[in-house]
Protein backbone atom coordinates (compact mmCIF):
# COMPACT_ATOMS: atom_id res chain seq x y z
CA UNK A 1 0.00 0.00 0.00
CA UNK A 2 1.37 3.69 -0.63
CA UNK A 3 0.39 5.58 2.49
CA UNK A 4 0.68 9.01 3.27
CA UNK A 5 1.23 10.75 6.63
CA UNK A 6 1.04 13.98 7.05
CA UNK A 7 2.68 15.37 10.06
CA UNK A 8 5.89 14.53 11.84
CA UNK A 9 4.49 14.39 15.69
CA UNK A 10 4.80 11.61 17.82
CA UNK A 11 1.64 9.91 16.39
CA UNK A 12 3.05 10.81 12.90
CA UNK A 13 6.29 9.36 12.95
CA UNK A 14 5.50 6.26 15.00
CA UNK A 15 2.52 5.58 12.55
CA UNK A 16 5.41 6.30 9.71
CA UNK A 17 7.57 3.61 11.22
CA UNK A 18 5.39 0.83 11.87
CA UNK A 19 3.77 0.98 8.80
CA UNK A 20 7.09 1.49 6.74
CA UNK A 21 8.14 -1.87 9.33
CA UNK A 22 5.63 -3.69 7.92
CA UNK A 23 6.99 -2.81 4.18
CA UNK A 24 4.47 -0.12 2.66
CA UNK A 25 5.62 2.54 0.59
CA UNK A 26 5.56 5.54 3.15
CA UNK A 27 5.73 9.10 2.55
CA UNK A 28 5.90 11.07 5.61
CA UNK A 29 4.77 15.04 4.83
CA UNK A 30 6.63 17.41 6.64
CA UNK A 31 6.42 21.24 6.17
CA UNK A 32 8.93 22.25 7.71
CA UNK A 33 12.30 22.08 5.69
CA UNK A 34 15.16 21.83 7.89
CA UNK A 35 13.74 19.33 9.89
CA UNK A 36 12.66 17.12 6.82
CA UNK A 37 16.63 16.62 6.00
CA UNK A 38 17.09 15.82 9.27
CA UNK A 39 14.33 13.00 9.11
CA UNK A 40 15.51 11.63 6.02
CA UNK A 41 18.79 11.47 6.65
CA UNK A 42 18.62 10.11 10.09
CA UNK A 43 14.60 7.78 9.75
CA UNK A 44 12.62 7.50 12.33
CA UNK A 45 13.78 5.74 15.70
CA UNK A 46 11.08 3.89 18.34
CA UNK A 47 12.36 3.24 21.73
CA UNK A 48 10.45 1.01 23.24
CA UNK A 49 10.21 -1.27 26.50
CA UNK A 50 12.14 -4.12 24.29
CA UNK A 51 14.91 -2.13 22.62
CA UNK A 52 15.21 0.83 20.43
CA UNK A 53 14.67 0.73 16.32
CA UNK A 54 15.39 2.57 13.68
CA UNK A 55 13.68 2.79 9.53
CA UNK A 56 14.61 5.23 6.93
CA UNK A 57 11.71 6.56 5.64
CA UNK A 58 10.63 8.96 2.88
CA UNK A 59 10.30 12.52 3.76
CA UNK A 60 8.81 15.61 1.64
CA UNK A 61 7.97 19.10 2.13
CA UNK A 62 5.30 19.60 -0.21
CA UNK A 63 2.70 16.99 -1.64
CA UNK A 64 2.47 18.15 -5.09
CA UNK A 65 4.96 15.35 -7.06
CA UNK A 66 3.33 12.43 -4.98
CA UNK A 67 -0.15 10.33 -6.64
CA UNK A 68 -1.09 7.11 -6.54
CA UNK A 69 -1.68 6.99 -2.39
CA UNK A 70 -3.95 4.62 -0.92
CA UNK A 71 -4.32 6.18 2.65
CA UNK A 72 -3.95 9.29 3.93
CA UNK A 73 -2.94 9.53 7.77
CA UNK A 74 -3.51 13.61 9.12
CA UNK A 75 -1.53 13.49 12.18
CA UNK A 76 -0.80 17.20 12.87
CA UNK A 77 -2.07 19.56 15.56
CA UNK A 78 -5.76 20.70 14.89
CA UNK A 79 -5.06 24.48 14.47
CA UNK A 80 -2.89 22.83 11.47
CA UNK A 81 -5.42 20.83 10.12
CA UNK A 82 -7.35 23.38 7.24
CA UNK A 83 -3.45 24.03 6.12
CA UNK A 84 -2.58 20.20 6.10
CA UNK A 85 -5.63 19.25 4.41
CA UNK A 86 -5.71 21.98 1.73
CA UNK A 87 -1.77 20.69 0.59
CA UNK A 88 -3.07 17.13 0.18
CA UNK A 89 -6.03 18.13 -1.34
CA UNK A 90 -5.64 17.23 -4.82
CA UNK A 91 -4.70 13.43 -3.91
CA UNK A 92 -8.25 12.32 -3.19
CA UNK A 93 -10.38 10.69 -5.32
CA UNK A 94 -12.97 7.27 -4.42
CA UNK A 95 -10.15 4.91 -3.86
CA UNK A 96 -8.44 7.26 -1.29
CA UNK A 97 -8.69 6.58 2.36
CA UNK A 98 -8.81 9.66 4.76
CA UNK A 99 -8.28 9.22 8.40
CA UNK A 100 -8.02 12.28 11.18
CA UNK A 101 -5.84 10.49 13.89
CA UNK A 102 -5.87 13.58 15.81
CA UNK A 103 -6.67 15.42 19.60
CA UNK A 104 -9.75 17.62 20.23
CA UNK A 105 -13.06 18.00 18.56
CA UNK A 106 -13.89 19.75 15.45
CA UNK A 107 -11.39 18.64 12.87
CA UNK A 108 -13.66 15.88 10.84
CA UNK A 109 -15.60 19.09 10.38
CA UNK A 110 -12.69 21.11 8.73
CA UNK A 111 -11.84 17.83 6.77
CA UNK A 112 -15.16 17.61 5.36
CA UNK A 113 -15.19 21.38 4.84
CA UNK A 114 -12.44 21.30 2.34
CA UNK A 115 -12.59 17.85 1.13
CA UNK A 116 -15.72 15.80 -0.77
CA UNK A 117 -15.16 11.77 0.12
CA UNK A 118 -16.98 9.32 1.41
CA UNK A 119 -14.17 7.84 3.11
CA UNK A 120 -13.45 9.90 5.60
CA UNK A 121 -12.64 8.09 9.17
CA UNK A 122 -11.80 8.75 12.96
CA UNK A 123 -8.87 7.10 14.77
CA UNK A 124 -8.60 7.48 18.24
CA UNK A 125 -5.62 6.59 19.97
CA UNK A 126 -4.85 5.99 23.40
CA UNK A 127 -1.28 4.69 22.67
CA UNK A 128 1.46 7.04 24.91
CA UNK A 129 3.82 8.25 23.20
CA UNK A 130 6.58 11.18 23.21
CA UNK A 131 8.66 13.07 20.74
CA UNK A 132 12.20 12.86 22.25
CA UNK A 133 13.26 15.25 19.02
CA UNK A 134 12.41 15.13 15.35
CA UNK A 135 12.41 11.59 14.67
CA UNK A 136 13.13 9.75 18.06
CA UNK A 137 9.56 8.37 19.55
CA UNK A 138 8.96 7.27 22.87
CA UNK A 139 6.65 4.39 23.50
CA UNK A 140 5.60 4.69 27.24
CA UNK A 141 2.12 3.40 27.19
CA UNK A 142 0.32 0.70 25.27
CA UNK A 143 -3.32 1.67 24.27
CA UNK A 144 -6.27 1.03 22.10
CA UNK A 145 -6.79 2.47 18.52
CA UNK A 146 -10.86 3.10 17.76
CA UNK A 147 -11.75 3.78 14.02
CA UNK A 148 -14.64 5.06 12.83
CA UNK A 149 -16.85 6.69 10.39
CA UNK A 150 -18.58 10.18 11.06
CA UNK A 151 -21.41 8.53 9.57
CA UNK A 152 -21.65 5.82 12.03
CA UNK A 153 -22.13 3.69 8.63
CA UNK A 154 -18.82 0.54 8.56
CA UNK A 155 -17.48 0.38 4.90
CA UNK A 156 -14.90 -1.93 3.49
CA UNK A 157 -12.44 0.86 3.84
CA UNK A 158 -12.80 0.97 7.57
CA UNK A 159 -11.87 -2.53 7.99
CA UNK A 160 -9.60 -1.99 5.53
CA UNK A 161 -7.74 0.41 8.10
CA UNK A 162 -8.39 -1.66 10.79
CA UNK A 163 -6.32 -4.12 9.63
CA UNK A 164 -3.57 -1.86 8.15
CA UNK A 165 -3.27 -0.85 11.67
CA UNK A 166 -3.51 -4.30 13.54
CA UNK A 167 -1.11 -5.60 11.37
CA UNK A 168 1.52 -3.00 11.99
CA UNK A 169 1.13 -3.56 15.58
CA UNK A 170 -1.91 -0.63 16.43
CA UNK A 171 -4.36 -2.51 18.97
CA UNK A 172 -7.68 -1.19 16.94
CA UNK A 173 -10.75 -1.56 16.82
CA UNK A 174 -13.93 -0.02 14.91
CA UNK A 175 -16.23 1.93 16.78
CA UNK A 176 -20.01 2.62 15.88
CA UNK A 177 -20.03 5.72 18.09
CA UNK A 178 -16.75 7.49 16.93
CA UNK A 179 -18.45 10.87 18.25
CA UNK A 180 -18.62 9.10 22.04
CA UNK A 181 -15.02 7.56 21.34
CA UNK A 182 -13.89 11.68 20.29
CA UNK A 183 -15.63 13.09 23.82
CA UNK A 184 -14.74 10.33 25.97
CA UNK A 185 -10.98 10.63 24.88
CA UNK A 186 -11.50 14.88 24.77
CA UNK A 187 -12.53 14.67 28.77
CA UNK A 188 -9.39 12.99 29.41
CA UNK A 189 -7.43 15.40 27.34
CA UNK A 190 -9.19 18.37 29.27
CA UNK A 191 -8.05 17.11 32.97
CA UNK A 192 -4.51 16.27 31.58
CA UNK A 193 -3.49 18.25 28.93
CA UNK A 194 -3.42 21.83 30.42
CA UNK A 195 -2.18 20.68 34.15
CA UNK A 196 0.71 18.98 33.20
CA UNK A 197 1.58 22.07 30.37
CA UNK A 198 1.28 24.51 33.00
CA UNK A 199 2.97 22.54 36.21
CA UNK A 200 5.24 20.98 33.88
CA UNK A 201 4.39 17.17 35.39
CA UNK A 202 4.29 14.25 33.65
CA UNK A 203 0.74 12.62 33.69
CA UNK A 204 1.33 9.93 36.48
CA UNK A 205 3.09 12.54 38.67
CA UNK A 206 -0.26 15.00 38.41
CA UNK A 207 -2.33 12.38 41.09
CA UNK A 208 0.70 12.39 43.82
CA UNK A 209 0.02 16.37 44.05
CA UNK A 210 -3.34 17.21 45.81
CA UNK A 211 -3.52 20.75 44.35
CA UNK A 212 -3.18 19.32 40.54
CA UNK A 213 -5.43 16.23 41.53
CA UNK A 214 -8.41 18.58 42.57
CA UNK A 215 -7.60 20.95 39.52
CA UNK A 216 -8.05 17.61 37.56
CA UNK A 217 -11.19 16.08 39.13
CA UNK A 218 -13.20 19.68 38.60
CA UNK A 219 -12.09 20.50 35.41
CA UNK A 220 -13.29 16.95 34.56
CA UNK A 221 -16.45 17.62 36.40
CA UNK A 222 -17.47 20.49 34.58
CA UNK A 223 -16.43 19.16 30.98
CA UNK A 224 -18.79 15.97 31.83
CA UNK A 225 -21.74 18.52 33.00
CA UNK A 226 -21.42 19.91 29.14
CA UNK A 227 -21.29 16.46 28.06
CA UNK A 228 -24.58 15.19 29.66
CA UNK A 229 -26.47 18.33 27.90
CA UNK A 230 -25.38 17.72 24.76
CA UNK A 231 -26.08 14.08 25.04
CA UNK A 232 -23.02 12.68 24.16
CA UNK A 233 -22.26 9.49 25.80
CA UNK A 234 -19.49 8.18 27.02
CA UNK A 235 -17.19 4.96 26.71
CA UNK A 236 -16.62 4.98 30.29
CA UNK A 237 -18.87 4.97 33.73
CA UNK A 238 -17.06 6.88 35.69
CA UNK A 239 -14.93 10.23 34.21
CA UNK A 240 -12.63 10.66 36.81
CA UNK A 241 -11.72 7.34 37.86
CA UNK A 242 -10.67 6.84 33.89
CA UNK A 243 -8.69 10.03 33.59
CA UNK A 244 -6.65 8.81 37.00
CA UNK A 245 -6.55 5.51 35.70
CA UNK A 246 -4.77 7.25 32.44
CA UNK A 247 -2.52 9.22 34.00
CA UNK A 248 -1.40 5.57 35.60
CA UNK A 249 -1.47 3.81 32.50
CA UNK A 250 0.84 7.05 31.07
CA UNK A 251 2.61 7.68 34.02
CA UNK A 252 5.76 8.34 32.68
CA UNK A 253 4.03 9.85 29.52
CA UNK A 254 4.97 13.84 29.27
CA UNK A 255 1.43 15.04 27.60
CA UNK A 256 1.16 16.37 23.78
CA UNK A 257 0.54 19.65 25.41
CA UNK A 258 3.45 19.62 27.64
CA UNK A 259 5.29 18.84 24.30
CA UNK A 260 4.27 21.84 22.60
CA UNK A 261 5.09 24.17 26.35
CA UNK A 262 8.42 22.77 26.06
CA UNK A 263 9.58 23.62 23.03
CA UNK A 264 7.64 26.79 22.73
CA UNK A 265 4.89 25.87 20.45
CA UNK A 266 1.46 26.85 20.03
CA UNK A 267 -0.57 24.09 22.09
CA UNK A 268 -4.00 22.66 21.25
CA UNK A 269 -5.57 24.07 24.06
CA UNK A 270 -8.88 25.73 21.87
CA UNK A 271 -9.84 22.53 20.67
CA UNK A 272 -9.41 21.00 24.04
CA UNK A 273 -10.49 22.91 27.29
CA UNK A 274 -11.43 25.74 24.59
CA UNK A 275 -13.69 23.73 23.41
CA UNK A 276 -15.95 23.08 26.84
CA UNK A 277 -16.15 26.89 27.16
CA UNK A 278 -17.73 27.51 23.36
CA UNK A 279 -20.17 24.51 24.54
CA UNK A 280 -20.68 25.70 28.12
CA UNK A 281 -21.75 29.07 26.71
CA UNK A 282 -24.23 27.86 24.29
CA UNK A 283 -25.57 25.92 27.07
CA UNK A 284 -25.03 28.58 30.23
CA UNK A 285 -22.99 26.41 32.05
CA UNK A 286 -20.35 27.30 34.57
CA UNK A 287 -16.62 26.64 34.13
CA UNK A 288 -14.78 28.65 36.02
CA UNK A 289 -11.36 26.11 36.42
CA UNK A 290 -11.35 25.38 32.08
CA UNK A 291 -11.25 29.08 31.41
CA UNK A 292 -8.74 29.40 34.26
CA UNK A 293 -7.15 26.69 32.71
CA UNK A 294 -7.07 27.81 29.33
CA UNK A 295 -6.62 31.32 30.38
CA UNK A 296 -2.87 30.17 31.78
CA UNK A 297 -1.75 27.69 28.99
CA UNK A 298 -2.63 30.90 26.95
CA UNK A 299 -0.42 32.82 28.42
CA UNK A 300 2.62 31.00 28.48
CA UNK A 301 2.09 30.57 24.51
CA UNK A 302 2.05 34.00 24.19
CA UNK A 303 5.10 34.88 26.48
CA UNK A 304 7.86 32.43 25.44
CA UNK A 305 10.21 35.11 24.63
CA UNK A 306 10.11 36.59 28.26
CA UNK A 307 10.88 33.16 29.71
CA UNK A 308 14.51 32.41 30.63
CA UNK A 309 16.00 29.08 31.77
CA UNK A 310 18.24 31.06 34.53
CA UNK A 311 17.35 33.68 36.76
CA UNK A 312 21.54 34.46 36.84
O1 LIG B 1 -2.34 14.34 24.50
C1 LIG B 1 -1.77 13.41 25.09
O2 LIG B 1 -0.63 13.52 25.57
C2 LIG B 1 -2.48 12.07 25.21
O3 LIG B 1 -3.69 12.17 24.54
C3 LIG B 1 -2.71 11.56 26.64
C4 LIG B 1 -3.77 10.48 26.64
C5 LIG B 1 -3.10 12.67 27.59
C6 LIG B 1 -1.48 10.84 27.13
O4 LIG B 1 -0.38 11.68 27.32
Amino acid sequence: MKILIVGPGAIGCLLAYSLQRRKHEVILLDKDQKRALILNKQGITVEAANGKNNVKVKVVTSAKDINGIDFIFICVKSYDTKNAVQSIKHLINDNVSIVSVQNGIGNVEVIQESIESDNIMVAVTSIGSTLLSPGNVRLSGKGDTFLGRPDKKNSVQLKKVRELLTESGFNSKISKDIKSVLWSKLIINVGINPITAITGLSNGALLDFEGAKRLMQQAVTEAVRVVKRKRIKLIYDDPLAKVESVCEATSNNISSMLQDIRANRHTEIDFLNGVIIRYAQELNINVPVNRILVDLVKTIEASYNLRSTSDA
